[in-house]
């Protein structure tokens, strides 16, 4: 039996027991076995939930591109480790091998150390969804310098926050990006960003749009020149285990977003541990994650586990919809694609599309389905199974966080009997349990409840860069001695868990985790806007989308309302981006709100609902007449 590669659920069940029963054991002989380091670790787990500090593998010394690059040179040298297909389709597109990608990671490596980057430094990167993306952040790791990786659709705005919270030295950015027919000036947004990041000394530029961009002297330089006349040569940096590895900003409900911070050895293993099981990759699999690497899936399942198993990634610039909607399929056939793996937004978007998009292609090399951001609703789940499937693939419902690091909660393919809409048994090492409103654990099933986690596990965040107060305070304040997770979940009569959905103030629109103070801030800087509050709504294909309840400061506001509509939206877009735009919003005389001036967000939900049927007692309400008058209006 191997640890590392389960492949029976009798397996499974026997691994998951001795995870649990002996996890420093489990972890010590998976690490032992399947990485390469400089020097073996003292301890392999310190913890104390109380006071917040984990430590895995501690006093062990490695560099994670030797365990993902150069270790696999002698056997896999020659083998595509990325697969970069470009948005345009008649562009080719490009493989790109072990023994390549290393060397590009090394040159890269040695134009930061010219650049004055070293260990410990922060490196902001803000690209497209380009190879440079993948080698800037190996480079990064092969010095010991701290990559923060933005999504390239964050406004200037956003990307400043986010540069200035983790004090970057450096950016790396392109020209411009493909998105479809559309091409993005990054530099642009790059340029005014600068503008107020004080810690910014210079800026890496990659050629990709080929469009005009400003050059600034001294600060910004072209890459290439800068890789051409670099060493090929870059010995990896010897990093401790809980060395910092990345930082990736995620939502949280209120104030700035959350820098979760991920080191280096614990989340090596975990990754690389979950990528192989759950997708039961094979040597000569094609794997492909439709995920943008702005996001954690991207980091931990595009980039780190994949090549840490010496998998082949492949990597797309563009979008599912562009030159028409059956690209990704067209993807799969070209690429021989054997693990395909995307979000619910997608598939529900694709579902709705002609089917025809999908039966002119030939997707048998397809192995493994998988999903993952948000919940995978039941009729999306039967047409994911049923049309691209063919009902004879297992789906994946994979649940995870930025802050978990790796995936969590997942069926094993072929392995794990599945059912729709839940995401099944936690991984080996994963301690999940429910608890209620009372801050007790729900034993037995049926449950339902906050989901939490009881112990450590190897890829968990370690802090909140900057802030570990609000880190104990976010995840381990609720519940004594146990991480929550900010999700709710169930767990049915044999143990299987489903995710419900987000109990806090973040609500995931397309995927994207988006907090609700943020916009409320942002609405709220419209100089016509008194106050507002943000709740979620189902949406056809993005899962959610936003509903803003907005007060004008002069209720007899003679404006065009429409025109008011466009400008908060547009505000919204220039402080966080496009992805937090509002789908409706409503112009109302007040909230409804507590005694103690607390806005009741789930009355407004109910609304944005569309239903309000049952409001629960409302008599309590500082200003119960405004409920009435904003349900008369929401009919509008
Ligand atoms: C949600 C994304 C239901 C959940 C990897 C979580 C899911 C948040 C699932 C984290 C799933 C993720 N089923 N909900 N399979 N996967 N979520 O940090 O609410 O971008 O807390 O990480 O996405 O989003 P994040």
């Amino acid at each position: 039996m191997s640890q590392y590669h389960i492949k029976s659920l009798e397996e499974y069940f026997q691994v998951y027991h001795k995870s649990v029963r002996q996890p420093e054991t489990f972890w010590e002989e998976i690490a032992e076995e399947n990485f390469v380091w400089k020097k073996r670790w003292d301890s392999v787990l310190d913890w104390n939930f109380e006071k917040h500090e984990i430590k895995w593998f501690d006093g062990a010394q490695l560099n994670i591109t030797e365990n993902c690059l150069d270790r696999h040179l002698a056997t896999r040298g020659n083998k595509t480790a990325i697969i970069f297909e470009p948005n345009d389709p008649s562009e080719p597109s490009e493989h790109i091998t072990y023994r390549e990608l290393h060397r590009r990671v090394c040159q890269f490596a040695n134009v930061l150390k010219d650049q004055g980057i070293k260990r410990g430094d922060r490196v902001c990167i803000y690209l497209p969804m380009i190879p440079q993306l993948a080698v800037a952040m190996l480079a990064c790791a092969r010095i010991g310098a701290v990559h923060s990786v933005v999504f390239a659709g964050f406004s200037a705005n956003a990307l400043a926050e986010r540069i200035n919270d983790c004090e970057c030295k450096i950016v790396v950015t392109s020209d411009g990006s493909f998105r479809g027919n559309k091409t993005l000036n990054l530099k642009a947004i790059v340029d005014e960003a600068l503008e107020t990041c004080p810690t910014v000394a210079s800026v890496l530029v990659v050629k990709r749009t080929k469009e005009e961009v400003n050059m600034k002297e001294e600060r910004d330089f072209w890459l290439l020149p800068l890789l051409d006349a670099a060493y090929k040569d870059c010995d990896p940096e010897i990093m401790g285990a809980e060395d910092p590895l990345f930082i990736l900003y995620t939502s949280g409900s209120t104030g700035l977003p959350k820098g979760m911070l991920h080191t280096t050895a614990g989340y090596m293993v975990y990754t690389a541990y979950t990528f192989k099981n759950v997708f039961q990759y094979q040597e000569n699999d094609v794997y492909w994650c439709t995920a943008d690497i702005g996001w954690i899936t991207g980091h931990s399942y595009l980039i780190y586990g994949p090549l840490a198993n010496g998998a082949t990634t492949v990597m797309y610039e563009g979008i599912p919809s562009y030159p028409d909607w059956s690209r990704f399929w067209h993807i799969v056939e070209k690429h021989k694609v054997s693990q395909f793996y995307t979000a619910p937004t997608a598939i529900r978007a694709l579902a709705k599309e002609n089917i025809s998009f999908v039966e002119e292609f030939d997707l048998s090399s397809l192995k493994v389905l998988g999903s993952v951001g948000e919940p995978l609703n039941e009729e999306a789940w039967h047409w994911y199974n049923d049309i691209i499937g063919k009902g004879k693939r297992p789906i994946v419902d994979t649940w995870f966080q930025t802050e978990t690091g790796g995936i969590m909660i997942s069926p094993i393919p072929f392995v794990t009997p599945t059912i729709p809409t839940f995401a099944t048994l936690p991984i080996p090492g994963i301690q999940p349990c429910l608890m209620n409103d009372e801050g007790n654990e729900i034993k037995g099933n049926p449950a339902e409840g906050r989901l939490c986690i009881k112990f450590p596990w190897p890829s968990m965040a370690r802090s909140i860069w900057g802030n570990h107060e609000r880190f104990k305070e976010t995840y381990f304040s609720l519940f004594e001695n146990k991480y929550f997770t900010g999700d709710g979940a169930l767990r049915d009569n044999t143990g299987y868990y489903r995710i419900t959905g987000r109990v806090d103030d973040v609500i995931i629109v397309s995927g994207h985790n988006l907090g609700t103070a943020p916009i409320e801030d942002a609405i709220n800087e419209h100089p016509a806007v008194a106050e507002s509050a943000v709740v979620g709504f189902p949406h056809e294909i993005k899962g959610n989308a936003l509903y803003g309840f907005v007060i004008l400061k002069e209720t007899g506001e003679t404006r065009d309302h429409d025109n008011l509509r466009k400008e908060i939206n547009q505000i919204i877009t220039e402080r966080i981006g496009p992805i937090a735009k509002l789908e409706k919003i409503q112009f109302t005389i007040g909230l409804p709100k507590t005694r103690s001036g607390k806005i009741m967000r789930r009355i407004l939900r109910k609304i944005a609902n569309n239903d309000s049927s049952d409001l629960g007692d409302i008599s309590t309400l500082l200003n119960p007449e405004v409920v009435e008058e904003i349900i008369e209006h929401s009919k509008v």
